[in-house]
């Protein structure tokens, strides 16, 4: 009989990743959970299903539990998040879900909001009857696609300095996480995944420059900076911060730790900054 997984955030960086590995997979039926109708049309295939899923919604959560064996846990980091992903656990648990599978964040956080918030989730989860497996990424290379692109004027501006940062490759999470809700041998595993390379984001700009032929700059703007330009773009007081608590952790050294947890996992090697900019390049040129 068919496994079926239950992939949260499964529109977003990490869960469509997770969603594209798992389709077509004998054995395998996925459930994709979508907030939004229009979009899980999109994500419909012969073993996967969308299902209505929004953690505001609270009647939407057994539902789409009920039936699953497995989840993949993408919690949403906003002051909510941790009552909302607990209540998604209870529902699974409910529910009869066997093996939760959670994206959580690197441990080198967890003196920090962010990793404040996941590690309540990730201690509930461990404490429940649930079977488990974490994974604790680091910065995502798929950030700068998004939240750190480069602005119109080819200049990437954080205030995070010269230190050296490790980010990592959000297919390699992907692939650990398919590995994790599909092999044996995952249940009761904490995993630190880290890229393969430490970088200045003057180091990240030159390799985006070399792969997309644009001139991509880094500028280490202040803090103060940081927070006004965020705040003219509208973005709420407490993300503001959080994102400031990530810059400020990673300007100190923190984000500089590698491991080959990747690798050990997948026996290949996880994907270099180099690599991510090839494949990524469209996203730089103008
Ligand atoms: N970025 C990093 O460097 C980094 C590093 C380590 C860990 N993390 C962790 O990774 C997680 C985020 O993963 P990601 O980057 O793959 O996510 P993402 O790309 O930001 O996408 C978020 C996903 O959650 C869905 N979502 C948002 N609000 C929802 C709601 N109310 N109900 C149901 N679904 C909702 C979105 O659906 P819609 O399409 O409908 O919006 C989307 O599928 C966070 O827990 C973060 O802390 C991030």
């Amino acid at each position: 009989m068919a496994r079926t997984i239950l992939v949260t955030g499964a529109t977003g960086t990490v869960g469509s990743e997770v969603l594209r590995l798992l389709t077509g997979r004998e054995g395998i039926q996925v459930r994709a959970a979508v907030r939004d109708q229009a979009k899980g049309a999109a994500l419909a295939a012969p073993n996967v299903e969308p299902v209505w899923f929004d953690y505001n919604k609270p009647e939407s959560l057994s539902p789409a539990c009920r039936g699953a064996d497995s989840l993949f846990l993408v919690a949403p980091m906003t002051p909510d998040g941790v009552p909302q992903a607990l209540a998604l656990l209870l529902a699974a648990q409910e529910a009869g879900v066997k093996h939760v599978v959670k994206l959580s964040v690197t441990n080198g956080v967890r003196d920090i909001t962010i990793g404040q918030w996941h590690a309540a989730i990730d201690d509930a989860l461990k404490k429940s009857t649930l079977a488990w497996t974490i994974l604790h990424p680091g910065g995502f290379m798929q950030n700068f696609v998004e939240g750190s692109a480069p602005q119109p004027d080819g200049g990437i501006y954080l205030p995070v300095g010269s230190a050296k940062a490790v980010f990592i490759d959000t297919r390699d999470i992907a692939a650990v996480a398919a590995k994790a809700l599909t092999d044996p041998g995952h249940r009761a595993k904490e995993y630190e995944l880290a890229g393969p390379e430490a970088l200045s984001h003057s180091e990240v700009a030159a390799i985006m420059s070399e792969a997309s032929g644009r001139q991509i700059h880094f500028v280490d703007v202040p803090e103060s900076a940081a927070r006004q330009a965020m705040l003219g773009q509208h973005m709420p007081d407490w993300l503001v911060d959080l994102i400031l608590e990530l810059c400020a952790w990673s300007k100190a050294g923190g984000a500089s730790e590698m491991n080959s947890t990747v690798a050990d996992i997948l026996g290949r090697p996880a994907h270099t900054f180099r690599e991510f900019a090839r494949d990524y390049a469209d996203h730089w040129k103008v």
